[in-house]
């Protein structure tokens, strides 16, 4: 359904998210029909643009980058509600003026009854002083009522860099907006394959009676990521692979892995099961047969030439920041006592996917004694996160001929072949969320600071080290100790 009517104010409107995902995907949501005719957007920052200056630059990303064709008559109506604020910067107290004179007018000019998102691409560093403009300007306002407008800030991790940090950066943005109000942006769980999770789980009969310690041996999560630091040096040193994604996205996705059927999907429901799991997440004492770590080495990846961590631009040479990052986290409940989760997620890796593994168990009694045990009869279920969206159930058949020799085969659902739709970017669909109000695909901020729970020992044990991660060539699998990870279990990372 589409949104009601509404304004939203974009605070970092020339960075990199805004331009490559944030604008496309507004302009996307336009065309398909689900922005509301009284839409207006209004960039907040230290250009001095006009209007129409800032609708040219909308319009190039736009055209560059929208997912649904560039349609100039729907473009005409976007661009007729775009506005630009010109600040000297976050605490320019005059701009902060003009920005509500504007949303004033701009509830009569174009009928956006009052309401207004505030979406924060910015570093988590200014949000305080953001929120606290909005509030003393009388910008933001806390009433529930749901015959009140309404107004929802929207903000981009990272939520902080540690427990305390994200605790104190919440109390901050929850003094100014009700909590119900903030919706933090995990872009994992507004991708299709990341909610179909969900569907996969608790809408079929076939995994759950086997979704547990009994049945299984111990779970994968990768997220590998083919290029490298992107020239995002200022945004990635001193934070990391494990603050960039396992923190976020990866925890997010042990959560839905491992979670409870909640009682339905609303958001509190839903984030109550995920809390439970991620509660659950016992830190082991020792950490560092627990974790790897390593930064990419120069060399070749897909026959070119690429630097190394240290030698890119921007960064300090000395940099102890870790490119990859792989932890084994064990989850204190009865269904998953004794199943490892072992995560990983490494830039410059062998190529781009994202997948769930989940391992059986070997069946208890191996008749075919023909074959390696080995090659065989370990069932998995693979789930492709991304890219070629979709699953793998592993099974073991018998190899067609006179004698008893079984090998692996896969059994595969793509959703390229089995839908016809398109999924919607995950952008598209967490905007949308926010603007319908619709809050369970947000982390509140107890999921955000369990997150952290769990990995602050292991980051502050690296950070005291100040020793340099491994090496790791290009286009590998990570560094060796990554690898030592699971084999000191006797198990070893599937090679996607
Ligand atoms: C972001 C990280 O959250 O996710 C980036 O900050 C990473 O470092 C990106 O490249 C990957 O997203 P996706 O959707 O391409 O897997």
């Amino acid at each position: 359904r589409p949104a009601g009517p509404c304004a939203m104010v974009m605070f970092g409107v020339t960075g990199d998210l805004a331009r490559k995902k944030l604008l496309p995907a507004l302009y996307d949501l336009a065309n398909r029909g689900r922005l509301p005719e009284s839409f207006s957007l209004i960039g907040f920052g230290r250009r001095e643009w006009s209007d129409e200056q800032f609708a040219q630059e909308v319009r190039s990303h736009v055209q560059e980058r929208a997912r649904t064709g560039f349609n100039e008559r729907v473009w005409q109506k976007l661009a007729e509600g775009l506005r630009f604020v010109e600040a000297t910067g976050f605490e320019d107290d005059s701009a902060y003026e003009r920005l509500g004179q504007l949303l004033v007018e701009l509830q009569d000019e174009r009928g956006t009854g009052g309401n207004h998102a505030f979406y924060l691409s910015i570093p988590p560093n200014s949000f305080e002083a953001v929120c606290q403009k909005l509030s003393s300007h009388g910008l933001a306002r806390r009433s529930r009522n749901p015959e009140d407008p309404w107004s929802r800030v929207i903000i981009e991790k990272p939520f902080g860099h540690d427990e305390a940090s994200a605790h104190e950066l919440n109390q901050a943005v929850e003094r100014v907006f009700h909590s119900d109000c903030v919706f933090r942006i995990d872009h994992y769980l507004g991708k299709e394959t990341v909610q179909n999770l969900l569907a996969l789980r608790f809408a079929n009969r076939l995994f759950e009676p086997l979704w547990n310690n009994q049945h299984i041996d111990h779970v994968q999560i990768t997220m590998a990521e083919d290029i490298g630091i992107e020239g995002r040096a200022s945004y990635y040193d001193g934070v990391g692979a494990a603050r960039d994604v396992i923190q976020n996205h990866l925890l997010q996705l042990l959560a839905l892995t491992a979670m409870e059927e909640p009682i339905s999907f609303d958001a509190d429901h839903l984030r109550r099961e995920k809390e439970k799991v991620l509660e659950a997440v016992q830190v082991p004492e020792d950490l560092a047969a627990a974790s790897a770590r390593g930064q990419y080495a120069s060399g070749v990846q897909n026959g070119q030439d690429v630097v190394g961590f240290l030698e890119e631009e921007g960064f300090d040479p000395h940099s102890t920041t870790e490119t990859y990052a792989a932890f084994k986290l064990d989850i204190r409940t009865r269904r998953w006592a004794g199943v490892p989760f072992y995560l990983r997620s490494g830039k410059r890796l062998g190529k781009r996917v994202t997948e769930i593994v989940v391992m059986f168990k070997r069946a208890p009694n191996l008749l075919f004694t023909e074959a390696d045990e080995d090659q065989f009869g370990q069932n998995a279920l693979i789930i492709r996160i991304q890219p070629n969206e979709g699953a793998t159930l592993r099974l073991a058949s018998k190899v067609p001929g006179t004698g008893m020799q079984i090998r692996d085969v896969d059994m595969d659902f793509s959703y390229g072949r089995a839908f016809t739709e398109e999924s919607p970017e995950a952008y598209e669909r967490l905007i949308l969320d926010v603007l319908l109000g619709e809050p369970p695909l947000f982390p509140r901020h107890r999921e955000v600071e369990l997150s952290w729970q769990i990995l602050d020992p292991f980051i502050k044990r690296w950070e005291s080290l100040s020793e340099q991660p491994e090496p790791y060539s290009p286009g590998s699998w990570g560094p060796d100790s990554a690898q030592q990870l699971l084999a000191r279990d006797g198990r070893a990372w599937r090679i996607p």
